[in-house]
């Protein structure tokens, strides 16, 4: 007898052509009697949601950018399939009546509104856009528990945790360990850190992913960003969050039990079994990629993260610990101070100094709604910009 779950999923995808969208597609394609397209959304890239379109047949497509949309009709006419251009088309994608789960894909903080749309919309959330929680963790997860929700993890940390805290009991869980790869400047000194530049930054060792998380990744920032996350994934407290760099990518993070006992979760640094996870969640599912080879395996090894050279990480706990909005303007101001550096009008180490320059500006606002939020993250990205120009 077969032990497969027979449902058929129906998933929208946003930002189905970035890294996280294209790998889901794979998995998608790995499995088409278990899963069906109904809406793919982007921002921009007309010729690969076009490519998609063409492939998947959705219901509707949307992109963000109008002038994209029209483009985008042209060219899938002959198809029949309506393409929708705007918010409101993202909008439409993200409570896609015939949606079961969106996967929530699109970087920066986009994603926030949409996953509250598809919650509200009664909608399941497979969320890899880790600024959603970083943002609105509080909001989005009480609309999520309000609406019976499930917001899935496809971060493979956080997939890592979920998998690793099945069965147990919160009385029973000691600490979350989050693993981090250490990026491609671990072991630097503050001065050689200085003359990075985006091309090395961009080169991540053991992951191939976009190039705002492959920035992060470097500074350490989106670790920090992963620890808020996890906080409010799981209601554990910052103080039993830890950070652990192993350099390998292979252990994708554990959880330490009140009995000494540490759980792992373990698989080569490859992002489509995090999304299938999140994809069949409960159910775990046979999938074609090869899985580790423990015998041909590098060693594991773990150690301290270095906070001297990397401040970044201790500054995402400290605005985790402060609250309210104090998390949406970190990833904001991170979010423009990234930008800058990939523009080269700013240098790797102004990173940390422009988002801890208007760290320290704002006065948070406790249990902000989505208005406050927005409103917190468009003055964060407004100070970052002048913060930045001062180190110009
Ligand atoms: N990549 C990974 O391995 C990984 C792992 C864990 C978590 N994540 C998280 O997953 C999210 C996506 O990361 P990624 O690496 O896949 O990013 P990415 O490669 O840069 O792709 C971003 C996607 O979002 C779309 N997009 C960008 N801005 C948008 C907007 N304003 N409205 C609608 N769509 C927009 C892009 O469309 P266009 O192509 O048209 O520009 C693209 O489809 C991030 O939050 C990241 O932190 C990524």
């Amino acid at each position: 007898m077969s032990d497969r779950d027979s449902t058929t999923r129906n998933l929208s995808i946003i930002g189905s052509t970035g890294s996280i969208g294209r790998q889901a597609l794979e998995v998608v394609a790995a499995d088409p009697e278990r899963f069906r397209v109904v809406a793919l959304a982007a921002d921009r890239n007309v010729a690969l949601i076009a490519e998609q379109s063409r492939q998947f047949r959705p219901e509707l497509v949307a992109v963000r950018d109008q002038t994209a949309a029209d483009e985008l009709r042209r060219r899938l006419a002959p198809e029949r399939i309506p393409v929708y251009g705007g918010t409101e088309g993202l909008l439409a994608a993200a409570t896609a009546t015939r949606a079961d789960l969106v996967v929530v894909a699109v970087v920066g903080s986009a994603g926030l509104p949409l996953t509250l749309a598809a919650i509200a919309a009664g909608k399941d959330v497979a969320l890899a856009n880790k600024e959603t929680l970083v943002a609105g963790g509080e909001l989005v997860t009480r609309a999520a528990r309000e609406r019976g929700i499930r917001l899935i993890p496809v971060d493979s940390e956080h997939s890592a945790l979920l998998q690793c805290l099945a069965g147990s009991r919160a009385a029973e869980v000691r600490r979350l360990v989050l693993t981090a790869s250490g990026g491609p400047f671990r072991g630097y000194s503050r001065d050689r850190l200085a003359t990075v530049t985006p091309e090395m930054a961009l080169n991540h060792p053991t992951w191939a992913m976009g190039p705002k998380i492959s920035v992060d990744s470097a500074t350490l920032v989106n670790k920090g960003l992963e620890v808020i996350e996890a906080h409010w994934l799981f209601g554990v407290e910052f103080e039993r969050i830890d950070v652990v760099v192993h350099p390998q990518s292979l252990v994708h993070s554990l959880v330490e039990f009140v009995d000494g006992t540490h759980l792992a979760q373990v698989g080569p640094p490859d992002m489509r079994r995090p999304i299938q996870y999140a994809l069949t969640y409960p159910r775990r599912q046979p999938a074609p990629w090869p899985g580790l080879d423990l015998a041909k395996a590098a060693a594991m090894t773990f150690e301290a993260v270095d906070t001297k050279a990397f401040p970044s990480l201790r500054l995402a706990y400290e605005a985790g610990k402060m609250g309210g909005t104090a998390t949406a303007v970190l990833s904001a101001a991170d979010e423009v101070a990234v930008g800058l550096f990939l523009e080269r009008r700013i240098g790797f180490l102004d990173i940390e100094r422009v988002v801890e320059e208007v760290l320290l500006r704002h006065i948070p606002q406790p249990a902000p709604t989505l208005a406050g939020i927005m409103a917190a993250d468009e003055w964060a990205r407004a100070e970052a910009k002048k913060a930045a120009a001062g180190r110009r």
